[in-house]
């Protein structure tokens, strides 16, 4: 990996240090290009005409995700963000009264208030499996917990407020074992971990793409297994879904793009699928020992100053290290950070109310580091840190 060019086209890394990249990582060059393009031409030819001037781009966002993912490109969807995307295939999910469906404990907080919110109006039952003692859901306990009523399991793959990954592997077999469906929330993994959805065994994926993928705010994605496209019902209908056949009858569309609008952000889809496209031609297998490795660097550093606590436990860790200092609390450690131009976030305990409570935690310090960030950067905030202890 070439880590200067890649910096080289990454502007703002010659200003500051960007580890908050499980926020929004920095988008390289090509990626804005594509996006202030697309403005570009939208200001000078109209909207629609722009759309109708590029649809080659825009077609590229599915083939994009089709090699990410390693799926088909009709498997797959444009959506605003992941929580549209995740809550969309809820909403899809055919429920009756009594079903229940098995979440993990640092299940992002969207996901579960989404899950509280069925609950209450379409009485479904939430099992949540603990985390083991690494840190990653407990397979023995999900094992004992399927049975026949379970209809879904939905699991986060990466957490935003911890540096563990799950083993989304093995729980897709289980998923697999019981016939049980299997939605994967990819939002912190797609763009720093090879994924494979066959091998994985979900039947839905959902991320967003201003995170590790390192594309534009407001873009997002799902895949949608083929099989399952026909079992889900769409929550709502328009002229892109489905087509209007007869005064009393329209035909849904046969591929993933029922689930998306007519009207979205057209410059940001095209742009996303250049950001997917320049994490492939890099290596996703490339790209994920990297990140591991600056992030094992990272914990190492921070653990061997004094006053500082580290939160990872266990070996399947991500580029996200949680941490705090006994002497300050996390906003305003944050703050005096963003002070030396590093950008950083704080995970707060009131949006992780089953994880943190489960292990005694505080509000915590997040730093999340990508393929572009450097060793050399990791001992600058390691210097600030020991400054302000
Ligand atoms: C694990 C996880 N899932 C879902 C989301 C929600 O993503 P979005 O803000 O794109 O809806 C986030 C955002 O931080 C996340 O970290």
């Amino acid at each position: 990996m070439n880590t200067d060019l890649l910096r080289a086209q990454t502007p703002a890394c010659h200003d500051l240090i960007h580890f908050n990249n499980a926020g929004a990582a920095l988008s390289p060059q090509p990626v804005n290009d594509a996006l202030f393009e697309h403005l570009l031409l939208e200001q000078r030819i109209g909207g629609y005409e722009a759309g109708e001037a590029t649809l080659d781009a825009q077609e590229n966002f599915y083939h994009a995700f089709g090699r990410l993912l390693r799926c088909n490109p009709r498997e797959i969807a444009y959506m605003e963000n992941a929580t549209r995307a995740w809550t969309l295939m809820l909403q899809a999910m055919p429920l009756a009264q009594g079903d229940r469906i098995i979440t993990g404990q640092s299940e992002y907080a969207s996901n579960y208030m989404t899950l509280l919110h069925l609950a209450k109006t379409r009485h479904i039952r939430i099992d949540v499996i603990p985390n083991d003692n690494n840190g990653q859901i407990c397979l023995q306990t999900l094992r004992q917990k399927l049975d026949e009523d379970v209809r879904l399991i939905a699991l986060t793959h990466v957490p935003s407020q911890s540096g563990v990954i799950h083993p989304a592997a093995e729980v897709g077999k289980l998923a697999r074992k019981h016939r049980i469906f299997y939605l994967l929330d990819a939002c912190q993994s797609a763009g720093q971990i090879d994924l494979d959805v066959d091998k994985i065994g979900c039947d839905m994926l959902t991320g967003s793409g201003r995170k590790y993928l390192r594309g534009p705010r407001g873009t997002g994605f799902m895949y949608v297994r083929q099989s399952m496209q026909d079992y889900l019902e769409l929550p709502s209908v328009d002229l892109h879904s489905a087509s209007w056949t007869r005064k009393d009858h329209f035909t849904i569309r046969d591929d993933a793009r029922r689930f998306e609008n007519w009207e979205h952000y057209v410059a940001g889809k095209i742009a996303l699928g250049v950001a997917v496209d320049y994490a492939c031609d890099l290596g996703m297998n490339v790209i994920e020992d990297r990140v591991r490795i600056l992030a094992a660097l990272l914990r190492e550093k921070l653990r061997q100053l004094p006053g500082v606590n580290v939160y990872e436990e266990g070996d399947a860790l991500s580029g996200i290290v949680t941490f705090n200092c006994d002497s300050h609390d996390a906003s305003a450690l944050q703050k005096f950070l963003r002070g030396h131009r590093i950008n950083t976030s704080v995970v707060r305990h009131q949006i992780n109310q089953l994880d943190f409570a489960q292990r005694g935690l505080p509000d915590i310090n997040r730093a999340s580091v990508h393929y572009y960030n450097t060793e050399q950067e990791i001992d600058t905030f390691c210097r600030c840190l020991s400054v302000r202890n």
